[in-house]
């Protein structure tokens, strides 16, 4: 019963389970690696920490083939690219649209120019980009910089930008909202996401709305943000000019889609939320040890937020009056593999012992 390659059936990624819901036609080259489908994972301990029923899960988008929600636009964006006949691809990256847009190039055999701030990506996330060989630039500079200079050589050089600034991307991302309906047959009550660049938070907000509009939800999320304290120009309503957080992935001072993570928070009636680095920490080492699941620091902003929301009345948003059996979804947006500096200082404290199981029994101390 063997079976030739061209019969075996292919992996699915976003592009054909929402194809009705995404710019693309039957003459549209798919590029795909599955991106999508990733777990909604219910978490008994989050609920807890609410109470009154409700019910919290977190859509870990770490679980996605770069390891970061990105893979779901970009295999939107690369695909229209290679529709128009792009031979290259351009981003400015705090480290994942960077390892995803290299994956995604060296799928569709085209090349990918990054542009990086030196010194401020991941350990991981660097690793990503040069393994799947794209070229790399590191800039004295931050992300916002990298951007500017991205935008002035995508407009001349035959670039394609694949930066959420790509309306492709946006559309890409949109899926993680739909999956999240398709599980809960419904929208939840409240969505929490960490914000950079602020496309994540628009992509969604767009999804809850599309799939609202083709009545398969009905109703819609209020849509609930958070920025590092020290990178926050959403909530303090002003450009940062030296963005600082152990979060290198949200260490943006002047997001490109500032407007319409607003809007999104406004029509949601959302809000905007600080979390700081050590309330990030604690947060990601938190989920790794009472839910089992590792991401970056930058995810964990969520959950920190979500913690705040929980135990503080002047918290961007208290969870302490919401309604019994309200549903809560938090995405948290890349695997903690990628950033392992911050966890790494633990196992300096690791100290090899004699390989005798008297020694061990001590080390562990029975
Ligand atoms: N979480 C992670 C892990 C990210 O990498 C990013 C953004 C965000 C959250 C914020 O998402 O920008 O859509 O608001 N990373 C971009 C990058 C900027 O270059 O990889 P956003």
């Amino acid at each position: 019963m063997g079976s030739t390659t061209s019969e075996l059936r292919k992996s699915r990624g976003v592009i054909e389970f929402y194809r009705e819901f995404l710019p693309v036609s039957d003459s549209t080259p798919v590029v795909s690696l599955g991106e999508g489908n990733t777990p909604l994972v219910y978490c008994p301990q989050l609920s807890k920490r609410v109470g009154r029923r409700c019910q919290v899960f977190v859509k870990n988008e770490g679980i996605n083939p770069t390891g970061s929600f990105k893979d779901r636009g970009m295999s939107v964006a690369v695909s229209k690219a290679m529709e128009r006949a792009a031979k290259a691809l351009i981003c400015a990256s705090t480290g994942n649209t960077s390892a995803s847009a290299a994956a995604y190039a060296a799928r569709a055999g085209i090349s990918c120019v990054v542009i990086l701030p030196a010194g401020k990506i991941a350990t991981g996330k660097l690793l990503q980009a040069f393994a799947y060989g794209a070229k790399i630039v590191a800039i004295d500079g931050n992300f916002d910089e990298a951007l500017h200079i991205v935008r002035e050589l995508g407009d001349g050089y035959q670039f394609v930008i694949v930066n959420s600034i790509n309306h492709d991307r946006i559309a890409g991302q949109k899926t993680a909202a739909f999956e999240i309906v398709d599980v809960l047959s419904d929208a939840p009550d409240f969505h929490l996401l960490p914000v950079g660049n602020a496309g994540n938070i628009t992509a969604y907000w767009a999804g809850y709305r599309d799939y609202e509009a083709h009545r398969q939800s009905t109703r819609l999320p209020a849509m609930i943000g958070f920025q590092s304290g020290c990178a926050a120009p959403i909530f303090h309503n002003h450009v940062v000019e030296k963005p600082e957080t152990i979060a290198s992935a949200i260490r943006i001072g002047n997001p490109a889609s500032w407007k319409q993570a607003r809007a999104a928070i406004a029509e949601s009636l959302g809000a905007i939320g600080i979390v700081s680095d050590e309330e990030i920490l604690a947060a990601q080492s938190w989920l790794a040890k009472h839910e089992g699941i590792f991401v970056e620091p930058a995810s964990a902003a969520a959950i920190a937020g979500f913690f705040k929301c929980c135990d503080s009345d002047e918290a961007a948003y208290s969870f302490q009056k919401i309604p019994e059996a309200s549903r809560i979804v938090c995405t948290v947006t890349g695997h903690g593999l990628k950033d392992p500096d911050a966890i790494s200082q633990q196992m300096k404290e690791l100290q090899p012992v004699a390989a005798t199981v008297n020694d061990v029994r001590r080390a562990i101390g029975l």
